[in-house]
């Protein structure tokens, strides 16, 4: 009996120490020391025993019983707590997982042109001047030298408002503006803004648009300079090789006036469908400013001189970038907009 006692400590201790769940050892426990296991079992086999041995077994069972239930309370505290850690992984939140990204907008391809152009004249010296967007014919027309009547004010037909109110056709009127402002003296200026013209929208053309105006006023200002300051505009826009032409052209406000070409920035000047086989692509236009144009906003035209020229960013975009209709700039399509997120324009 006594080897039966050891024999069921043994196999009890063993079973307790491979049990892996807080359920398996409570198998355990049931087996062994509940009323149908084998321990009450051998005990009830005692009275077939001799007397003086009775108390002996009965010591030596309750040892087995305590050791037993020992083993098994240890164990129980081992596994409940691994119970708990497993339970208590499983439902960890991670809060260092990253949060995702608001989506943040982007300035518009046209901003970024019109900011990038401003900063290359602001680095020149420039000031940047604004103007009205309902503008009067005078600014608009009369005072850059296109009096009623003139012949090239059809091909800058407007919006009017009254008689003598219209959305401006380009920036230039902020040209007469700022000389009327001034009062004669030196001038030094760039005017993006808004302008608006009387046509039908297609892949070209749109009744709003955008210009960026200079003007330069002062003692001894020459053609050159023209010249040297268009260069360093089309180097910085289009590239270090960039060469430019100056071709005759007529505008009202300049005597002379020309239009300036770049050389073509994808095959450097053997013709492309870019510059159309031509090897030039036409940038804007400008000019010396005209005595008359001086003179109507009092400055002395003996005395100093001027230059001035107009482009229209949509276009410069529109080449650098390859964009093949101008209406994109203006439908806010988020597929064209956000392919101008994060590269540098
Ligand atoms: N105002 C002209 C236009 O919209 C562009 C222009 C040409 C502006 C020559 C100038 C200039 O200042 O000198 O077509």
């Amino acid at each position: 009996m006594e080897a039966r006692l050891q024999e069921l400590k043994n196999e009890a201790l063993d079973k307790i120490q491979s049990a892996q769940t807080v359920k398996e050892l409570t198998d355990v426990r049931v087996a062994y020391l509940g009323k149908k296991g084998p321990i009450t079992d051998v005990l009830k086999g005692m009275g077939k025993l001799p007397a003086e041995e009775r108390p002996k077994m009965g010591a030596l069972a309750n040892e087995v019983r305590a050791e037993v239930t020992e083993s098994l309370d240890a164990r129980m505290v081992i596994l409940e707590e691994q119970a708990i850690n497993e339970k208590l992984k499983s439902e960890t939140i991670d809060i260092s997982l990253p949060g995702r990204p608001a989506k943040s907008g982007n300035p518009h391809p046209l901003t970024r042109v019109v900011e990038e152009i401003e900063d290359l004249f602001l680095s020149m010296g420039y000031e940047i001047a604004e103007g009205p967007e309902v503008e009067k014919d005078y600014y608009n027309f009369e005072a850059l030298n296109l009096p009623k009547g003139h012949p090239a004010r059809d091909m800058q037909d407007s919006f009017y408002i009254t008689e003598d109110i219209l959305l401006r056709t380009h920036t230039s009127p902020v040209q007469a503006r700022t000389m009327e402002a001034k009062g004669g003296e030196p001038i030094k200026i760039i005017c993006p803004g808004k302008v608006y013209r009387r046509d039908n929208d297609d892949a070209t053309h749109s009744h709003q648009f955008t210009q960026i105006e200079g003007l330069v006023v002062g003692e001894d200002i020459r053609m050159s300079d023209l010249k040297g300051t268009l260069s360093v505009f089309a180097k910085k826009m289009f590239g270090d090789d960039r060469e430019i032409r100056l071709r005759p052209s007529f505008f009202p406000f300049t005597e002379p006036s020309v239009e300036m070409d770049i050389s073509c920035f994808k095959c450097g000047g053997n013709g492309c469908n870019v510059c159309k086989k031509t090897g030039w692509i036409e940038i804007l236009g400008a000019g010396m400013v005209h005595p008359n144009v001086l003179e109507m906003a009092g400055y002395d035209s003996k005395r100093l001189t001027g230059f001035a020229f107009g482009m229209g960013p949509e276009r410069i975009a529109m080449l650098k970038y390859g964009i093949e209709d101008i209406r994109h700039f203006y439908t806010n399509d988020v597929r064209f907009l956000t392919q101008f997120q994060r590269t540098e324009l």
